[in-house]
């Protein structure tokens, strides 16, 4: 199903604003939104004409494929403001991209280039005052696709809504991440939705997660389903390794999310002159460079995440805490990264597009 254009966007304005309630100092991520949110519903085959409204619940008949068969996706973007007030998203096309392949993966339909940017521009302009300037505040945005066809016959939806609501946001994770290494479970398998920002995808990371969490672990790293010799990535982020002055990360695959902030850095910290090696990495060869004081450090990347120092690991068993080192090229590359982000250094790369 190809993407149609629409034009015009219906804008209703909220009444008043929440704005003042909001404490921009004792953020808790992802938990408070913005006064307006953009909603285009799929039906009788087309896109409909998009509309921004105050942010409120909406109905939701029981039988909602959604609740029942989990056509669901989703995307994660921040938007940025700089000292000039003016706000900048950081890739935007590269999330559009995806959310489009993850839509066709979950037989759904594409969405239109205009009702995504265009809409997501308008609602940013809309919600301006929440975004904050300074490194570390960011717009988190959440665009995401339902399926909204009523019934619970086990076929895709004919019937979609296309959202996108805003959060304002500091940092994701607070205080050390420590991670264990999956030996049992696994996130995802040759021929699945890996790659995909699939809802289901982080559902099925809950169970194992909360066991790790238990444990006193924030993340899983997941490995192979096939095997677990081999390091993938962790729910909320990708994986680097830094063995030695060498960084590692898993190519992507059907297994694994096809991250923005993942391939930045391999870009990043080429241009810095890091040796990066996208390979397969194992575990055998992590618990190995633990053992003999190579591995430097390991870190994870995403948007939410942005650059997560990453302080040990445990497998089978055995806590691996890594040594604390100076000039860590995670805190050099997330410099360089949120300088960039927030117009703060030269982005030489193109990476950032005002609205
Ligand atoms: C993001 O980094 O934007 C993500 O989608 C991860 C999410 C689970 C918070």
């Amino acid at each position: 199903m190809s993407a149609t254009q629409t034009n015009k966007i219906d804008i209703t304005k909220a009444a008043t604003s929440k704005i003042n309630e909001v404490d921009f100092e004792k953020l808790s991520f992802g938990a408070v939104f913005t006064d307006h949110m953009l909603e285009c519903d799929f039906t009788n085959g087309e896109w409909q004409t998009p509309v921004i409204k105050p942010y409120a619940p909406f109905l939701a008949d029981p039988s909602m494929r959604v609740f029942h068969y989990g056509q669901a996706i989703f995307e994660g973007m921040k938007a940025y403001k700089d000292d000039n007030s003016d706000i900048w998203l950081f890739r935007p096309d590269e999330n559009y991209n995806r959310f489009n392949k993850s839509a066709v993966r979950m037989a759904m339909p594409e969405v239109p280039e205009n009702v995504f940017m265009d809409g997501l521009s308008q609602l940013l302009k809309i919600d301006q005052e929440w975004v904050k300037k300074g490194k570390g505040n960011a717009m988190y945005i959440r665009p995401f696709m339902i399926a909204t066809g009523t019934g619970v016959i086990a076929n895709p939806s004919d019937d979609y809504k296309f959202m996108i609501i805003l959060s304002p946001v500091t940092s994701y994770y607070s205080g050390d991440v420590k991670v264990v290494i999956a030996e049992h479970f696994s996130r995802a398998a040759n021929g699945g939705i890996g790659a995909a920002k699939a809802a289901g995808n982080y559902a099925a990371q809950f169970y194992p997660t909360t066991l790790a969490n238990k444990e006193g672990f924030q993340q899983v790293i997941w490995t192979d389903d096939a095997t677990h010799t081999k390091l993938e990535e962790a729910g909320t982020m990708n994986v680097f390794f830094r063995i030695n002055d060498t960084l590692l990360t898993a190519p992507t695959s059907e297994r694994i999310l096809d991250g923005v902030t993942r391939k930045t850095l391999i870009d990043l910290a080429k241009s810095e002159g890091i040796n990066v090696e996208v390979r397969s990495v194992l575990v055998s060869e992590l618990v190995e460079a633990a053992e003999n004081g190579s591995l430097k450090e390991i870190f994870g990347a995403g948007t939410a995440a942005v650059i997560s120092p990453i302080s040990g690991f445990s497998y089978k068993e055995t806590y691996h805490e890594l040594p604390k080192i100076e000039n860590a090229m995670a805190t050099q590359l997330k410099d360089k990264l949120t300088n960039i982000q927030n117009k703060l250094a030269e982005d030489t790369f193109g990476w950032t597009v005002k609205i």
